[in-house]
Parts: structure tokens; C-alpha cells; sequence
């Protein structure tokens, strides 16, 4: 284990060359950066010793847990045999077919092709270039924009960061590209009319879609893509009737429909991927994260029969790509990844035991006087932090409490993490009953701790 000294030693060199992401590099160097040196199943250590208890599995990514010694040797094995080669100019390699194979095997029934990138802002990149690219090839053009959400996330490269509904980051893109609109997103404790209910929200945010097409005109439209449920923007999850009316509009209008799974896929939901959990037919699926477990980046585009049938039918090159398509020894760590997580059954185990012990653990938290809702769906939740839990009222300049939070549980051991005053979660499936039963004795004095901090601001 390193020692203090290596600690300092790491925080100033970390200052003076790391540009990290999503961080106030002014506020970085001043704090300093925790050194996390060592993962095993559901935890992590830092470089003081301190064992945290890791809520967000790295990054809504370490499905499987830390340092699975199997996804390290199947890694090895594969560098020994073929560590790289790339899938350009009519090259495969068996890792590559196998796991398309696999991926087509348990991806919904019209989706049996993919594109493979690294990461998941690059698997949209790959989405709307494909999404545009078909209805040039269909001979219809025109239709270019694609209807997103706001708060929607899906990446940071500029295509997706367009195609993402966040504010912050599109003031950061010096332009946005154009042909992306953002209707509102089904986040019903936020969003939703004094008195209106669940259903008649959740109609209301969908028809926002309908109503978005109709303003553009349907001939221009390409797609909508969304999040099943979105998962940086705060763990929205959407009405029950939410995606059976985004599906009918999508139908109706004969657009494509992409559904981002970078958090969703892999068994998140107590499903493969979330489309088959909300009973919705996407035409693309990006993925990310978890289809390696977070071992080795890797992601892709699963593409329907129908987007390929175009593809094939013209002679032209399909002229995007990347050097890591189909990194060997990234598809060799998804399959191992894929076949522990079939072979220990977590995909089930997560609707009959992660899903109900996450929902049971959160519903604990209800009465705290600073919690305005708790939500949750498969193994993602959410914390609510307010000021007022009757009227909803959040505190000012919001995103303080929610650090002041997290900040809390980083002490105490766990990591949750804040957006704005939503504090989320999403842990590895292989959580047992023990890791909810930690989680729960943390969230209560990390949220009495905060309670302690801003009492003067809470309504009584
Ligand atoms: C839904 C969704 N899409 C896309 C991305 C971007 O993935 P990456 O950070 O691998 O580019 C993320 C990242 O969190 C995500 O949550």
C-alpha cells in the first residue's frame, strides 16, 4: 500500500500534468485529487488505505466488479496470441466474430450487426453518421435532424455532445452542430404540473415529441434517440406510459429510433438491454461501459436488419471507422465478461434480488427531512435532496447540497455521486446483501451529516 508521503507526491504531479475531465482544474489543484490504487469485487481502496464502498461500479461500468482475475487472463491470453490488429481493408479476427455473435444473440431479434468503437461518444458519432447516411442512401436527404432530450447524455465528442441536451457542455462546443433538437426529458419529480400525475406527465413529455416533429415538418426528420432511462442527467426514470407513446410516434412517423444503452445494456435493468425491459423496438443500440465491464474500452452500434440492407445494397464505401473497431483483445475481455455474467445468472439476479433489495434499501430513506423522492429501476437510483419536501423547493445554488453530500459519503466510505442535488447510484451486479446493508448505513449518516450542515435551510 502506498503511504502518505506517495500520496502528495501523486497529488502534485496529478496537478501540474492531468487535464481530468468534467473538473475545475482551479478547484483541482487546490483539493487535490483522491489517488485510487487498488479495486476488488465491490470495492475500492485509496492511496491512504481507506476501503470505499464503490456505488457507482467506476462509472455506471464495472458490472462484473473489480479485478476479476478471468477478464485479466482472457485479456493476456489474447495480447500472447494477437494483441492488435485492425478490421479495415477486409480483415477479421475471431475475438471480433465471436463477440458480434454473441452481442446479436442477445440483443433484440431485428439488431444482428455491429460497429465497434471505444468508446460510447464515439459509438453515437457512429450512430448519427449511419442514421444520416441510410436516408441518403433511401433517397431521402432531407431528413437530417434528430430529436434528443434535454439533459440527455450521450458523450463528448461534438457530434454527441450536440445530440445531448446539456447546457453546460453545448456552451463548451463552439458551435454546436446543426440538425439536433431537444424536447423535454420524462422527469416527473422535476418537471411535472402541481397536481399532475404520473401517466399524465408522462403522455405529456412524450407528446413533446410529436409536437417537435410536427414544428419541423416529419419530411425533415431522421430519428429520435434516447436514454431508457437517463442516467448523468440525474436517474430519470420515465412513466410507465412514457416509451409505449414514444414508440406509437416513432411508428407513426416512420423515423429511425436509437436507443443509447452505454448505461443500460448489460443486464443493468434485470435485462440484456433496457429496450427489452420498456418493450421498445430500436432500430440502433449504442453501447459502451459495461459490455467489457470496464476492463478495456470497447463499445459499438448493434444496427437492424433494414439500416444493413441498405448498406449492402450500394456499392460504396461506408467511409467512417476507427483504428480500435474491433480491438481484439477488448472483444476477447467482452466475451469473458458476457459469458460470467450468463454463467453466474446476474441478469435474472438483478430482477429477483439486486432490483427489490436496491428499491427496498432506498424506500428507507423517504422520511428524511432532506429527501424529496427516492427512485429506482433495476440496479440505477436516485436521491432527491431538497429543502422542502412538500413543495419541492430546492435549495439555492443548486448543486452545493448535492456536493456537500457526496462529499459526506467520500468520507464515510462510498461513493454516490451527485448531480446537482440528485444523488445517484448504480453499483455492480454482483452487490450482495451486505454491500446494501453498508450502502445503508452510510446514506443515513452521510444524509444526517449533510442535514446537520444546512439545517437553517430546511423547511421544519
Ligand atoms: C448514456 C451515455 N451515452 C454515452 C456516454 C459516453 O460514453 P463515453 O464516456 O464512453 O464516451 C455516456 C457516458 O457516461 C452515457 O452515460
Amino acid at each position: 500500500m502506498t503511504n502518505q508521503y506517495q500520496t502528495e507526491h501523486y497529488r502534485e504531479l496529478d496537478a501540474l500534468h492531468h487535464l481530468h475531465p468534467f473538473t475545475s482544474h482551479k478547484s483541482l489543484r487546490t483539493g487535490g485529487a483522491r489517488v485510487i490504487v487498488r479495486g476488488d469485487g465491490p470495492y475500492i481502496w485509496d492511496s491512504e488505505g481507506n476501503c470505499i464502498l464503490d456505488g457507482m461500479a467506476g462509472l455506471w461500468t464495472a458490472n462484473l466488479g473489480h479485478s476479476r482475475k478471468e477478464l485479466a487472463e482472457a485479456a493476456y491470453k489474447q495480447m500472447l496470441e494477437l494483441p492488435f490488429y485492425n478490421t479495415f481493408f477486409r480483415t477479421t479476427h475471431p475475438p471480433v466474430v465471436a463477440l458480434s455473435r454473441k452481442l446479436a444473440e442477445i440483443a433484440p431479434d431485428n439488431l444482428n450487426q455491429v460497429f465497434y468503437g471505444s468508446s460510447g461518444s464515439e459509438s453515437n458519432d457512429t450512430a448519427i453518421r449511419l442514421i444520416r447516411h441510410y436516408w441518403a442512401l433511401k433517397g431521402e436527404p432531407k431528413r437530417r435532424i434528430i430529436i434528443s432530450r434535454k439533459n440527455a447524455y450521450h458523450g463528448s465528442t461534438i457530434a454527441a455532445a450536440s445530440m445531448s441536451g446539456m447546457a453546460h457542455m453545448h456552451a463548451h462546443s463552439y458551435p454546436l452542430y446543426e440538425g439536433f433538437r431537444h424536447i423535454m426529458d420524462p422527469y416527473w419529480y422535476g418537471e411535472a404540473k402541481s397536481g399532475e400525475t404520473r401517466e399524465e406527465f408522462g403522455l405529456r413529455a412524450a407528446r413533446a415529441l410529436e409536437d417537435e416533429i410536427l414544428a419541423v415538418g416529419p419530411e425533415n426528420v431522421a430519428a429520435f434517440a434516447g436514454e431508457p432511462v437517463q442516467g448523468a442527467g440525474g436517474v430519470k426514470i420515465p412513466p410507465a406510459n412514457y416509451w409505449p407513446e414514444i414508440q406509437h410516434i416513432v411508428d407513426k412517423y416512420g423515423m429511425l429510433f436509437l436507443a443509447d444503452e452505454v448505461i443500460t445494456g448489460f443486464g443493468r435493468l434485470g435485462t440484456w438491454f433496457a429496450s427489452e425491459y420498456y418493450g421498445i423496438r430500436p432500430n440502433l443500440i449504442t453501447f459502451a461501459k459495461a459490455v467489457t465491464s470496464g476492463y478495456l474500452p470497447l463499445s459499438g452500434v448493434m444496427v437492424d436488419d433494414d439500416i444493413v440492407d441498405m448498406l449492402m445494397d450500394n456499392d460504396e464505401d461506408f467511409n467512417h471507422g476507427y483504428t480500435f473497431s474491433g480491438h481484439p483483445v477488448a472483444c476477447a475481455v467482452a466475451l469473458k465478461n458476457l459469458e460470467i455474467i450468463e454463467r453466474e445468472r446476474l441478469v435474472p439476479r438483478v430482477r429477483d434480488f439486486g432490483a427489490p433489495a436496491l428499491a427496498k434499501m432506498l424506500a428507507k430513506f423517504k422520511d428524511h427531512p432532506l429527501v424529496g423522492e427516492v427512485r429506482s429501476v433495476g440496479l440505477l437510483g436516485a436521491i432527491e435532496l431538497v429543502a422542502d419536501k412538500r413543495s419541492r423547493r430546492r435549495f439555492a445554488d443548486l448543486g452545493r447540497v448535492g456536493l456537500i453530500c457526496r462529499d459526506h459519503f467520500f468520507r464515510e466510505g462510498f461513493i454516490m455521486r451527485a448531480v446537482f442535488d440528485t444523488m445517484v447510484m448504480s453499483p455492480p451486479l454482483i452487490w450482495e446483501q451486505k454491500q446494501f446493508d453498508e450502502a445503508e448505513a452510510v446514506i443515513r449518516r452521510a444524509l444526517d451529516l449533510t442535514l446537520s450542515d444546512v439545517a437553517g435551510e430546511v423547511a421544519a
